[in-house]
């Protein structure tokens, strides 16, 4: 019985997951998606809810259920084992829990600060750029983007998209007169790359604007075949940041650094975004403000109503967004919340970088059709209200990077 057992697992090809179940330790402590670890039943020791993470300390059988279900999800380890981490003691447990807890007094400072709203008074070069934003620009984006058969990082050419879109960006800044730095990221959990454009900061460089959203696209329809458009998913905020940058790239330099990333892997547990905000972290990288564009051109919500995503984002950057709406876009916000970290703003929030998230709708509205090869252009998408985002996108370029503000903590 037990031999039989043994070669079912290896069988259904899941030889490294029985490895690992082989492994000779009775205990391990890990940090873990919370709802993962609920979700199995295993005891939860410390957890922070703001980030979704739970401390755990494991055996053999439930690693081995972690993983599984990770494989299932399509995350890669499935939980980060604080026994490989340098100099582990019994110690790590509290510096493992005072991390938590330094993350989650960060986040809440603010909510609890006595600060007046952000106010943004009108700047005429903004206001003049945000005029530049084109519709007809977004569709040709997005028409292109959801030519590709699939954006999928698994599958059997990941990289075509990403590859080509190099050479696109190339054009783009070939006019450009910032020093500008194009890059293809390698990742270790997915051979998709990412990428990202720096366009270098005149006077404080090493203050970093981030604008963000994924390029790859999945399907996980039944008999859809393996064809993932992602018009919406995410080839709406795809073309907003290509917008943002043609828009701000051809004006003066920023006294900080303003990157754009398009990441790898995002469909498969914000793969490419969570290695980057780890790197930046890691290396003490001073990002100001994290915008994440991710689906943005169907208004299931109405025209110009912008689902502010609550959870995983930071309060100043709530406000700051009301501060650009009532200035510049005049649109309607309504606060809502994905429940867990839907999208690539969560690696940068469990890093403990400020985040915004505006959506193209509530959730409860939200487009039925992502996730299929339905994804495409249709008589839903509306450029007229993509376009608001690329507009908020030039102004969190071009208004940020241009001043000192920051989180008040
Ligand atoms: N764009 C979606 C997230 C989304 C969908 C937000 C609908 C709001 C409404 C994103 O690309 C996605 O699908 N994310 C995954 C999570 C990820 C951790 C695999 C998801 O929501 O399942
Ligand atoms: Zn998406």
């Amino acid at each position: 019985m037990k031999i039989a057992m043994t070669a079912l697992l290896l069988i259904a090809s899941q030889a490294q997951a029985h490895e690992a179940a082989l492994e000779t330790f009775t205990t391990k402590p890990i940090l873990a998606d919370l709802a993962d670890l609920k979700a199995l039943d295993i005891p939860v020791l410390a957890k922070e809810e703001s980030v979704g993470v739970g401390y755990a300390i494991i055996t053999p059988e439930m690693q081995l259920k972690i993983q599984q279900r990770a494989h299932k999800v399509g995350k890669c380890g499935g939980f980060e084992d604080l026994t490989t981490e340098k100099n582990f003691q019994a110690v790590n447990f509290t510096s493992m829990l005072s991390s938590l807890a330094e993350i989650k007094a960060k986040n809440d400072l603010y909510d609890r600060a006595p600060f007046a709203a952000v106010s943004l008074e009108k700047n005429a070069q903004i206001e003049a750029a945000v005029g530049e934003v084109k519709e007809q620009n977004l569709r040709e984006w997005v028409t292109w983007l959801s030519s590709y058969p699939t954006r999928y990082n698994r599958g059997s050419n990941p990289n075509l998209h990403v590859d080509a879109m190099k050479v696109r960006l190339q054009t783009l800044l070939a006019s450009s007169n910032i020093p500008y730095e194009i890059s293809l990221i390698d990742h270790s959990s997915t051979p998709q790359k990412s990428v990202r454009v720096r366009l270098t900061g005149s006077t404080r460089p090493n203050e970093v604007v981030v604008l963000g959203g994924h390029l790859d696209s999945i399907n996980q329809g039944w008999g859809g075949g393996q064809q993932a458009p992602g018009a919406d998913d995410n080839a709406s905020g795809s073309a907003n940041l290509l917008e943002t940058l043609r828009i701000v790239s051809q004006k003066g330099q920023p006294q900080r650094s303003v990157e754009f990333f398009w990441y790898a892997g995002e469909e498969s547990g914000l793969l490419g975004s969570a290695e980057i905000a780890k790197a930046y972290k890691n290396e003490k990288r001073d990002v100001v403000a994290v915008l994440q564009l991710d689906m943005t051109s169907y208004p299931g919500a109405g025209e110009f109503v912008i689902g502010n995503m609550t959870d995983f984002t930071s309060k100043w950057l709530h406000d700051y967004l009301r501060a650009v709406n009532e200035t510049y876009l005049h649109a309607r916000i309504v606060d809502d919340q994905c429940g867990y970290g839907c999208s690539d703003h969560a690696s940068w929030f469990r890093q403990g970088y400020p985040t915004l998230m505006p959506f193209e709708a509530t959730m409860r509205a939200d487009n039925p059709l992502i996730h299929t090869a339905k994804d495409m252009i249709n008589d839903k998408t509306n450029f007229a209200h993509s376009a608001m985002y690329s507009k908020l996108a030039v102004v969190f370029a071009m208004d940020l990077a241009n001043s000192t503000a920051r989180q008040p903590y």
